[in-house]
């Protein structure tokens, strides 16, 4: 993953660029560096950890410099160590990197034959040793154009020159890079959102392509060196997002704004006057689809699946739903009556992005779901439909989760209604139904006092199960993920129907189950396999909207979530799950908006 930034200006730089960094600790926070150039020498200042810490570093030793690069770490070759932190610098070069060399061990070998040293395990300083190898035959430029010919993988590289102390050269492949002008100053960085605060004039590197900054200069460079011109986009106005409020962290501030997002997005999609759907410029003729296929990764490829069962009860269309790092290796049969949706939060998912890339190569239609409208996924698309939930911070989804829902649900329906699948009254009735939707989840917020209750029954578990049927098997699946990766404790979500195939040898005396049984077509079905469970010492959490099923000796805790419709209880369903998994990684202690080993946007393979 990780972030790298790169500024060139007519003052000292190391101050925006530890801001730029602040904001870029979404793609990695394992460690974090800054190289500026002082009197022709690279000063360079890292760390193991938070961007605070190079913060404090640089705060009792201060690094002047015009012009300079910073990183955030995510770390995959080599531990999180000061070590291994960016930038990796030679006495000539300081590199900046967010990707991966895939034949880093090859080229370290090669280098290591002429004798020459390495300090780190990253695949990065291959880069830096390459470079300074061919500087000694050509200028900055073609030095490095020559070298990336040598690298496999990925790469967006933010690289400084102890002897060209004017330039910052950038270069992509794979991962993202924007360029950022300014009067006096111009930027590199991984996205546009950390360039915000200086500046919205924004251009982003295709791949293969190459920049170089000065103070008051930038060139562009297609994959053969020729000199080229880049469209320059004007982006929103940086949103304050730093401010908590008074909550303890950004995820429970986020898991409480949820109301507000699925107003948001109502409003956004529902005509409050004509009280109808209103998405245009399908780019395909929703009569003429003849299938959807539906990819994402993590909490975004749950809400593919909820969204399958949407589709295929709302339309008669094909629904296929594929794992982004899956569907980009699969031998997919492309079909151009087909509609590829992509779903996902930053918009700057690898793996996503690159099953976007396989689409268009292969000329078919594609819509983009995403929260970041300025992202690389909704550049890419042939038509966007944002899901308005703003800046999400907490690494562990939450209110976008709940804006991709609404979003493709109310796409379902517009479809249904669309190709006459739906009876015009039902679907009426539907929109009256999300309508309600924010005061509903406002309301199952009020149950966090039960669920802070719950928590308590979790920090002894050696594990959990997480079970459900239709559209509450993936809400199951995005229970236990959020379990798993807030409060590190092992979850499995599971369709319930499934248990006696396998996972009913892990139901020991005590272990904690959560059943997701809202009254629909598979309650008894869902109960009969709760049964299983208790006969085997399950200890039931049981979440419902039937009052009725509440009471019974056999289980444990039981939560009613006021239900408004049957499509819209896998919406109302996630809110206690969040609940849940925030309150048990409260009482362990974790830290909650980053949790270990994760970043908020995987931006490699
Ligand atoms: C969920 O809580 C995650 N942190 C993770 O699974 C995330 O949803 C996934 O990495 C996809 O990200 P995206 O939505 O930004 O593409």
């Amino acid at each position: 993953m990780c972030g790298i930034i790169g500024i060139a200006s007519n003052k000292p730089v190391s101050i925006n660029i530890i801001n730029s960094l602040k904001k870029l600790e979404y793609r990695g926070y394992d460690s974090a560096g800054l190289a500026t150039l002082i009197n022709n020498f690279i000063n360079e200042k890292k760390c193991s950890g938070r961007v605070d810490e190079l913060e404090k570093i640089l705060f009792k030793s201060p690094s002047d410099g015009n012009i300079g690069i910073g990183h955030v770490r995510w770390a995959t070759h080599g531990v999180p160590n000061v070590v291994n932190a960016h930038p990796h610098s030679s006495k000539n070069v300081s590199v900046v990197h967010n990707g991966i060399i895939e034949n880093s061990d090859e080229l370290k070998k090669e280098l290591e034959l002429k004798g020459i040293k390495f300090k780190s395990q990253t695949d990065t300083e291959v880069i830096t040793l390459l470079i300074t190898e061919a500087l000694k035959n050509s200028e900055p430029l073609v030095a490095v154009f020559s070298i990336l010919k040598k690298l496999k993988g990925s790469f967006a590289l933010g690289i400084i020159f102890k002897d060209f102390p004017d330039i910052i050269i950038g270069a992509r492949r794979g991962s993202p890079l924007a360029v950022g002008f300014s009067n006096n100053e111009n930027y590199l960085g991984s996205d546009s959102y950390a360039l915000k605060s200086m500046t919205n004039k924004i251009s982003y590197l295709d791949d293969g392509e190459l920049c170089i900054l000065t103070e008051n200069s930038v060139s562009f460079y297609d994959s053969n060196l020729k000199k080229i011109n880049k469209k320059i986009h004007i982006v929103s106005k940086d949103e304050n997002i730093s401010d908590k409020g008074d909550y303890k962290n950004f995820m429970s501030k986020e898991i409480f704004e949820q109301p507000i997002t699925a107003k948001k997005c109502v409003n956004e999609y529902i005509d409050s006057i004509k009280k109808d759907i209103n998405i245009y410029n399908f780019p395909l003729e929703p009569k003429k689809i003849k299938k959807i296929i539906l990819i994402g990764c993590g909490t975004a490829y749950h809400s593919c699946l909820v969204a399958k069962y949407w589709f295929e009860e709302l339309t008669k269309i094909d629904i296929e739903i594929d794992i982004a790092s899956e569907f980009r290796y699969r031998n997919i049969k492309f079909n151009s009556n087909n509609l590829y949706i992509f779903v996902s939060q930053s918009g700057e998912t690898a793996d996503t992005a690159a099953a976007l890339d396989i689409c268009k190569k292969n000329n078919v239609k594609t819509c983009a779901v995403v929260n970041t409208i300025e992202s690389t996924i909704a550049r890419n698309s042939d038509w966007v439909l944002p899901i308005h939930a703003g800046p999400e911070i907490g690494v562990a989804s939450t209110k976008a989760f709940i804006g991709q829902l609404i979003v493709l649900y109310i796409l379902s329906l517009k479809f249904s209604s669309m190709r006459e699948e739906i009876d015009k009254k039902i679907y009426y009735q539907k929109i009256k139904n999300l309508e309600k939707l924010p005061n509903s989840i406002k309301n199952t917020l009020l149950l966090e006092p039960d669920l802070q209750l719950m928590a308590k029954e979790f920090l002894d578990a050696r594990g959990s199960m997480f079970l459900g049927r239709g559209c509450s098997f993936p809400i199951a699946l995005e229970g236990a993920l959020k379990l798993k990766e807030l409060s590190y404790l092992h979850a499995e979500g599971y369709p319930a129907g499934e248990m006696k195939h396998g996972p009913l040898a892990l139901i020991e005396e005590g272990l904690p189950v959560i059943v997701i049984a809202p009254k629909d077509k598979y309650f008894e079905k869902t109960l009969s396999n709760m049964q299983e469970v208790i006969a085997r010492g399950g200890k039931i959490f049981f979440f419902t909207d039937n009052k009725k099923e509440l009471i019974s000796e056999n289980i444990r805790f039981g939560l009613r979530i006021t239900n408004i419709d049957n499509f819209l209880s896998p919406i109302l369903m996630t809110i206690p799950l969040q609940l849940l998994a925030y309150h048990v990684a409260l009482l362990k202690n974790c830290d909650i908006d980053k949790p270990r080993n994760l970043a908020k946007s995987v931006t490699v393979e």
